[in-house]
This record gives structure tokens, sequence and C-alpha cells, in this order.
């Protein structure tokens, strides 16, 4: 009943946040560039919430960092292209923020997994959408961490990483082309996203997901060289992998599906793409996606409700946009902040999960110290669930011996360091976790 009342709360909150954000549209500036400013940086500094930076058709180099709940429109893919320096994400994103209409290019190339990864657009705390975007010769696509967002009718092409890389993002993922990814076309972790209408070819895998539960519905998945599908293996089982697959298209990779089943309305069978070589993912007459979508609608790109004429038929083709800059923006959703996951509430239970992950091996799956490793190494792991030791331990100690590993604390160095593994509030989850659920104690001094 609490939890009920607190996200109706919520709602009525975030339904007066959104009318207060378009009242002040209505009375918001179009910023110019390059006619007013030079630089799209420096429109961006003087806009408000609200404001419109238009940036007309030409080539912009430099990173940029948005403002909250201003948009940023280009005059089309292919038209407007802003080319990041190398040095880090092109585009750092803002709550409320909307990007559309741009070919964004030129990320650096640090990171392959977490919040510093070099992205085209990087959303930190920043629920954004993102539509109608050329996304191309990045590290990353699009790399969003605690930023539930709207991602539409992108090309995500040539990223060395990832082409959209979700992290505590629940997210609408609908109608975009994701190819020639190095690693997975779209990556979920600690997501509940609804992946809907994409069509995914070329990348290492299509979709990979771990600890998420994720909506994958209308796709199609062809091509990719591992796997088309798949889920994470745990040692301590499949913590909160839900996958519900529905109506997909997953024909001609490495593996089809890879720990997880086909749902209803699956289908395995060449998609007879217009040109798969030239990269032209339409389909052609009598291909089995045609109407075979949920509802009769088409799978991939080119279907389902954001389907349009804005995305490209090939990559030789200069715009996406057939439609007016005020149509195409009238065709966008707002994030529904109503339904998303406060992940950062749930603690507890995400840093079970990285436990059940990582830990379990050494610690036991009642982080007892009777993991199935315990008696190959040098010392037994610790107790964990030890109240006595574990309450002389301050949340410090803890974090730095997770972080650094027992050699930096004067323990044994068969106690790793998770440095690589976790980013720092997925360290303190997965000590609330030790601490609600295992030793359930706190720090109560040096007794
Ligand atoms: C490869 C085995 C191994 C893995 C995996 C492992 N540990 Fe350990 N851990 C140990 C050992 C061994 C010790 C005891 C070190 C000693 O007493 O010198 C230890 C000690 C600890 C301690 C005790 C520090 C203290 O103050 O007494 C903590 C906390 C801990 N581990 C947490 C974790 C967490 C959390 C994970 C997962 C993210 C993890 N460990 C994964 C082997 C492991």
């Amino acid at each position: 009943m609490k939890g009920v009342l607190r996200s109706r709360f919520f709602a009525a909150f975030a339904a007066v946040f959104f009318i207060f954000v378009i009242v002040s549209a209505a009375s918001a500036a179009t910023i110019k560039v390059p006619s007013e400013y030079k630089s799209v940086q420096a429109a961006i500094d003087h806009a408000v919430a609200g404001d419109t930076v238009l940036v007309a058709p030409g080539n912009y180099t430099g990173d940029l960092v948005l403002k909250e709940n201003i948009v940023l429109q280009g005059a089309g893919a292919g038209t407007t292209t802003i080319t990041g320096t190398g040095g880090g994400s092109v585009i750092e994103g803002a709550r409320g923020a909307v990007i559309e209409g741009f070919t964004i290019t030129g990320s650096g190339r640090k990171g392959t997994i977490g919040v510093t990864m070099d992205a085209a657009v990087s959303g930190n705390n920043a629920p954004m959408t993102i539509a109608n975007n050329r996304i191309t010769g990045n590290n990353t696509g699009i790399k969003l961490y605690y930023s539930p967002s709207n991602v539409i009718n992108n090309e995500i092409t040539v990223s060395v990483s990832y082409g959209i890389y979700l992290l505590y993002s629940d997210s609408l993922v609908e109608n975009n082309i994701i190819t020639k990814s190095g690693s997975h076309g779209i990556y979920n972790s600690y997501s509940n996203p609804e992946i809907i209408n994409n069509t995914l070819a070329g990348n290492f895998t299509g979709i990979f997901s771990e600890i998420s539960r994720v909506i994958v519905k209308n796709n199609i998945v062809a091509d990719n060289t591992v796997g088309g599908i798949r889920w994470a293996e745990f040692l301590g089982g499949q913590y909160r992998a839900e996958p519900v697959l529905s109506y997909n298209l997953v024909w001609g990779n490495g593996e089809n599906y890879i720990n997880v089943e086909p749902g209803k309305g699956d289908v395995s069978k060449d998609p007879l793409f217009e040109d798969l070589k030239k990269g032209d993912y339409h389909l052609k007459n009598g291909s089995p996606a045609a109407k075979a979508g949920e509802g009769g609608t088409d799978m991939g790109a080119f279907g389902g409700q954001y389907a349009q004429a804005s995305l490209p038929a090939s990559p030789k083709e200069k715009s996406f946009a057939k439609l007016s800059l005020k149509e195409r923006l009238e065709t966008l959703k707002e994030p529904d902040y109503m339904t998303q996951t406060d992940w950062r509430k749930d603690a507890v239970a995400y840093g079970k999960g990285d436990f059940q992950g990582h830990c379990v091996p050494c610690h036991g799956p009642q982080g007892r110290g009777d993991g199935l490793l315990a008696d190959t190494l040098d010392v037994r792991p610790r107790d964990l669930s030890d109240k006595a030791i574990m309450s002389t331990r301050t949340d410090d100690m803890l974090f730095k011996v997770i972080k650094n590993g027992g050699a930096s604390m004067g323990f044994s160095e068969s106690m790793m360091s998770f440095n690589i593994q976790f980013n720092d509030k997925e360290i303190m989850n997965v000590i609330q976790y030790i601490r609600a659920e295992i030793c359930k104690c706190e720090y109560e001094g040096v007794k």
C-alpha cells in the first residue's frame, strides 16, 4: 500500500513537471546557429529551459554539453553533422533534452564498460529523447546511465563497442537500425527497456541482457556474428533477467538464441532485406517479416508505430526526413518517467544481483565463506555473515577491500579487486546488501 501511494505521488509530481515543461515551451525562444551564435555550444550556453537551439545544415566540430529541457535540433541527419574532438563523448546530454536531426560522429575511443565510456550521446542522470539521428563512427553510439530515455528512429552504425548501452535506464528503444557494433547492438544491464521494431544486423551480438526485464518485440535480428539474442549466464543463476520475447525474426546469427527461448510469434527465416551488403534494410516482396509483427505490422525498423519516412533507405541517401521539423517532434513521446524503476531506491536488491554474479564462488550463496572455490585458496574467504567481525568494519573499509582488493588492506590477494567490474555506486549497493541481508549488521566501532 505504501509503495502504491508513493508511486502515485511520484506520478502526480511527474505530470506536473511535464505540464510545466509544456507551458514554458510556449514562450520558448529559438536560437539559431550559425546566424545568431557561431558555435553550437555558445547557443546552448545562452539557452534556457524550453528553448530550441536550431542548427543549420553544415559541419560543426567540438564536444557539446547540453542543458536541461532544451531541444537541440539539426536540419536532418546527413545535413547537419556534429563531429567530436575524439577526446570524450560528443554530446553530454541533460535531463529532459531532445536531440534530433543530426549526424553525430567522432567520439573518443575510451571505455568498454560502465559510465565513463565515450559515446556519441552520453546520458548520466539525464533522461532524454534521441531521435532521427545518424550516429556513426563512435566508440559507443548511445550510452545511458540512470537515464531512462526515448531512443527512436536513429541509425546507429560502425560503433567500436556498443550501439546502445543501457545501465539503470529503462528506455523505449523503437524503430532504430543498429548495425556494425564491435560488441552488442543493444546491451541492457539493470534496465527494463522496451525494444520494439528495431533492425539489428552485422553486430557482434544483436541484443545482450543481464539483470534486466526486457520486452523484445517486432525486431529483426539477423546476420550478427556471434549471437542474435543473448541472456547472460550467472553462476548464481539468472537474477531478475526476465525476457519477454514476441514476434521477432531472428535468423542467420552465429547462434540465434543464447540462454533464452524464442517467444510467441518469433520466426527464423531469411528476412529478405532489399540489399544487406549495401545496408538497405527495407523488406523485399515476400519477406517473412512483412505483416508478421504483432497486430499485423511489419517487423523491423520500417514497421510499427514510429515507422516513417525518416529513416534512410540506404546510407547513401542524404537526408532522413521527408517530414517537417515540427512534424518530426510531434511524433515523439515524452519519456515515461512515471513507469520507470527508481533503481537507486533498490540498492539492496541490485547489490544482491552483483553479489550473486561475482562473490558466490568464494564467499558462498549466503556469504558464509563456503563457496565452491573456498578450499582452493590460500586463506578461507571471510565469513561475511559473522556479525562480530563485520560490525567492526566501516563501510569505507569494506569499500576499499572490494574496490582495490584484499592486499590493499593487508588481507590476502585471493580477495581480488573489483575495480573493473563495478563502479563506486555498484560497490555501495553490494555493501548495502551485505549489511541488510548477510551480516544484518552495521558498523558499531571496535570493541
Ligand atoms: C577468488 C575468491 C574471492 C572472490 C571472488 C571474492 N572474495 Fe572476498 N575474500 C576472499 C578471501 C580469500 C578473503 C579473506 C582475505 C583474508 O582474510 O586475508 C576475502 C575477504 C573479503 C572481505 C573481508 C574484508 C574484511 O574486512 O575482513 C570482504 C568484505 C569481501 N571479501 C567481499 C567480497 C565481495 C563483495 C565480493 C564480490 C564482489 C568478493 N569478496 C569476492 C576471496 C574472494
